[in-house]
């Protein structure tokens, strides 16, 4: 946990000295990109390579053919994309004290709507600032976050022997699932101090609905992106109406719980962070409420998506799930549960998370909307241009990492290692980058050990597995493996 972090801490002086060239860059219209038809944009190029579900591989093929910047619309929606190391480290130095990201409307409508706050996802200027730094100090802090390993133990627990209990010649019916009721569980005892069950065979009926709230709040807001969210409202489609009862619930559920922990506020335990910030900061409860509503949706299907990718890549490379079972029996005495202090001295584990993230990234791309002209490479871009920072594209890019599409984490471990920090950006980048990694990465790392340690994850099948976007970059089927118990 405790690595540098080199995206915090930029290394290449050239990316600087850039900006004394603006004089000479292009504009925006000057930046190459794929046919742009009038109204339609490259949407139809766009469908013709596979669809929306397939937007990935055709932004990996844009960035081979235009090079580290492009430029495309969709409809009447502008983006240019940049894919190259050099031009993320320009926008790092150039960021300013407000990082923005592509508006999330039909979030902040039901907000609206309910007079409810806005929570990190969407805030921003001052007010992202005011509540991303109430929790910064606890959650990207190494030494506050290790002190949450007993809780994920906790829920670690019931996940191994659930999948003791439920496998099938050690298949696992809907492991991805099984994996989101994972993360949810420990999500919620983080910030709620509550267990809610997800993992026993009788789940009850809150914690179902809680689950499936949110899973039908993410599955209708996508179209509520690509269509104006003020049509749907003013028509109560049913859509919007989904939507909003799926938020009122969350709402009201989450509320619950952070009430109580309001209400308790002697003898808190070392590592009840939140509970912390909820007695220490200056926001009000409407903020907290949001703010702590959002560090859960946020935390979900992320954790539980990188997860099932670190899974599938153990599954099919069996010479570094031996490695990692070694690194882990030597470190980790047979008696004793994993825990922060093991990690520490577990180079090989950190090697392989960081190596899965790069080959199967669950957040394939972020963005920005620049806040003031900024020149990046050989362009000035204005403000209000909306930026696409693509780690998936970076990751398979062979220009930053060679043998792209093996899955090798010996890359990260080399003394030599020549390895751009700008080149791997799962979590994104600066003052605006992921509020969780931390805490997401100690609860992959502990669950690759717990799983590691007690089960062979092998592969049922050797064809190559087709890989879709559907917000985060999901399999298309059933995950091809087998715990085998050791
Ligand atoms: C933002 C990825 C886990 C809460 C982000 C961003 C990415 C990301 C790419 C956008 C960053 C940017 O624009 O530069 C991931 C991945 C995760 C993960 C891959 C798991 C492996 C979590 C967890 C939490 C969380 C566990 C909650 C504790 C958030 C929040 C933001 C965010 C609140 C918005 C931060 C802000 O704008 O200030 N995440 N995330 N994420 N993530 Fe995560």
């Amino acid at each position: 946990l405790d690595e540098k972090d080199a995206v915090q801490t930029p290394l290449c002086p050239h990316a600087a000295s850039r900006a004394h060239t603006a004089h000479a860059a292009h504009s925006l219209d000057a930046i190459p990109g794929p046919t742009n038809w009038p109204l339609v944009g490259s949407l139809v190029e766009l469908l013709r390579k596979g669809g929306l579900t397939r937007q990935h591989e055709a932004l990996v093929d844009y960035h081979k053919k235009f090079g580290k910047i492009f430029r495309m619309k969709l409809g009447s929606f502008e983006s240019v994309h940049i894919g190259a190391p050099c031009l993320l480290e320009a926008l790092y130095r150039k960021e300013g004290n407000y990082p923005q990201r592509l508006e999330i409307k039909p979030w902040k409508a039901y907000r609206d709507l309910r007079d409810e706050a806005y929570g990190l996802l969407i805030l921003e200027g001052k007010d992202w600032q005011r509540v991303r730094s109430a929790f910064q100090q606890k959650l990207m802090k190494p030494t506050e976050v290790v002190k949450l390993d007993k809780k994920i133990n906790q829920v670690l627990v019931d996940f191994v022997s659930r999948i003791k209990n439920i496998n099938n010649n050690g298949k696992i019916e809907d492991l991805y699932f099984e994996l989101n009721k994972w993360s949810f569980e420990t999500i919620c005892l983080v910030l709620y101090e509550k267990r809610f069950g997800l993992l026993q065979e009788e789940v009850n009926e809150e914690a179902m609905n809680f689950i499936t709230a949110v899973k039908t709040m993410m599955s209708t807001f996508g179209m509520m992106m690509v269509t104006p969210v003020e049509l749907h409202k003013s028509l109560n489609t049913r859509t919007w109406q989904d939507h909003t009862a799926a938020w009122d619930r969350i709402f009201s559920t989450a509320k619950v719980y952070i009430d109580k922990k309001m209400k308790t506020n002697t003898d808190r335990a070392p590592d009840d962070l939140i509970g912390d910030i909820l007695h220490h900061s200056c926001l009000t409860k409407k903020e907290l409420y949001a703010a702590i509503t959002e560090l859960q949706i946020g935390g979900v299907e992320t954790t539980a998506n990188s997860m099932l990718w670190a899974i599938f890549n153990l599954s099919r490379n069996p010479g570094a799930q031996k490695k990692l079972l070694e690194e882990i029996r030597a470190v980790v005495p047979p008696d004793q549960d994993p825990c922060g202090e093991h990690l520490k001295t577990m180079p090989y584990l950190k090697a392989c998370l960081k190596e899965s993230m790069r080959l199967s990234p669950s957040v394939p791309f972020t963005s920005r909307t620049l806040d003031k002209d900024t020149v990046l490479g050989d362009y000035a871009i204005p403000k209000g241009t909306v930026l696409m920072i693509n780690s998936h594209a970076l990751g398979s890019n062979e220009a930053y990492f060679d043998d792209t599409k093996q899955f090798k984490p010996e890359r990260w471990l080399r003394e030599t290692s020549t390895i751009n920090p700008f080149a791997y950006v799962p979590f994104g980048i600066g003052k605006r980058m992921c509020i969780g990694r931390r805490l997401a990465e100690l609860q992959l790392q502990l669950a690759m050990c717990w799983l590691v340690r007690d089960f062979e994850i092998v592969a049922t099948d050797s064809e190559p597995l087709d890989v879709i976007h559907s917000g985060l970059l999901v399999p298309n089927r059933e995950l091809p493996v087998a715990f085998l118990r050791r």
